[in-house]
């Protein structure tokens, strides 16, 4: 077998719909402001996308730009994975309907459940095939439209959350030291009923009741997930930096799952980061789950804040609990 690392993140690409939607126009609708949102969590705007927009065609977009932007044809794919909690429908995968769209007609195509940390779980997925020779050349996607698993009449999540799409074409790593230097991803399941979708699955199928209840959108006990997310993170990124051999002070940039500002500036203190080593841009989007770390990482390429020979820390936490960390040198 090849020596770590064995892949590297080729590229980046990313979709968002058109559609702003401000903190204000949330507090026209909802008990809220601009001022307790921003203060609370650092959200600014999230994207909302439209019926016309689906989860597969949000991830096609982003993938094609991923494929053009690594010089890689979609039937050169020998795998699509994608990261999402808000998939198309519950069968088949979003990333079969992904695969069709792309006519990537070699690629295995299946999704995964890991909520937010789901790029970074994909991530690990993807690394394992290319090191196990099951494949050279993987999608990775982590796609979402939680604003159809929002309850928009509950001010507590409906602010947060917004839609959208990261890709990356996951290949043999292209020179010695380039690439995954580690991954970490773990997962407490004791602690899933603080952040879940509670009806609509087939524990409690669909129906007037669920509906009625509104227990089709996600729930989430924001305190005890706040204070999870900042344990889990805190460790994780010691855990990939010790499994990479890399110290913090070698790492170029932190890009962390944007859920809360408040979270990324105590995941950065732990790591021993000043800010200005810290990609944040959920002031944009919101927390988009699956799909931020990926859109994050698009913008500090495209800011050349990440270039050749930049180490990259990654770091999520998210429903399940799951969360997990990266250590990529570009
Ligand atoms: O991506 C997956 C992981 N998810 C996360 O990491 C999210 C983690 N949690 C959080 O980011 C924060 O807990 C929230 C942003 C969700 C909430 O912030 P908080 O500082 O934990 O607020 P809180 O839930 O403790 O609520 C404080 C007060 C409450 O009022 P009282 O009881 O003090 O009178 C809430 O009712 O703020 C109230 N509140 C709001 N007020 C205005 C809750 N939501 C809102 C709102 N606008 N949108």
């Amino acid at each position: 077998m090849m020596p770590r690392p064995f892949a590297e993140v080729a590229s980046v690409g990313v979709a968002v719909p058109p559609n702003v939607v401000t903190n204000d126009d949330l507090s026209r609708v909802l008990d809220t402001s601009d001022q307790w949102i921003v203060e609370r969590t650092g959200i600014r705007e999230r994207r909302i996308a439209g019926p016309e927009q689906s989860v597969a065609m949000l991830s096609q977009e982003a993938s094609q730009r991923a494929l053009a932007a690594a010089g890689v044809g979609a039937d050169e794919l020998d795998a699509i994975v994608v990261a999402t909690v808000s998939p198309d429908r519950l069968m088949p995968s979003t990333a079969c309907d992904l695969q069709a769209l792309l006519g990537a007609e070699r690629a295995a195509a299946f999704d995964i459940g890991a909520a937010c940390p789901g790029y970074i779980f994909a991530l690990t997925v993807a690394e394992g095939l290319v090191a196990s020779g099951q494949g050279e050349t993987v999608l990775v996607v982590g796609a979402e439209k939680l604003s159809t698993i929002t309850d928009f009449q509950d001010r507590s999540t409906a602010i947060l959350f917004g839609d959208g799409a990261g890709a990356s074409v996951v290949r043999r790593s292209s020179g010695p030291g380039r690439g995954i230097l580690s991954t970490f991803i773990k997962s407490d399941g004791r602690l899933a009923p603080l952040l879940l979708r509670p009806g609509g699955g087939s524990a409690d199928p669909i129906s007037e009741k669920v509906v009625c209840e509104r227990s089709h959108y996600m729930k989430m006990a924001g305190r005890e997930v706040f204070k999870a997310a900042v344990l889990a993170m805190a460790d994780a990124c010691d855990e990939a930096l010790r499994r990479a051999g890399v110290t913090a002070d070698q790492v170029d940039l932190l890009v962390p799952h944007q859920a809360n500002l408040r979270i990324i500036e105590a995941t950065a203190k732990h790591a021993g980061l000043p800010m200005s080593k810290v990609m944040v841009n959920l002031d944009r989007y919101g927390n988009t789950s699956s799909a931020s770390i990926p859109l994050a990482l698009e913008q500090a390429l495209a800011e050349g804040r990440i270039g050749p020979g930049s180490v990259v820390l990654l770091v999520a936490f998210g429903a399940g609990f799951t969360w997990g960390s990266a250590v990529i040198r570009w």
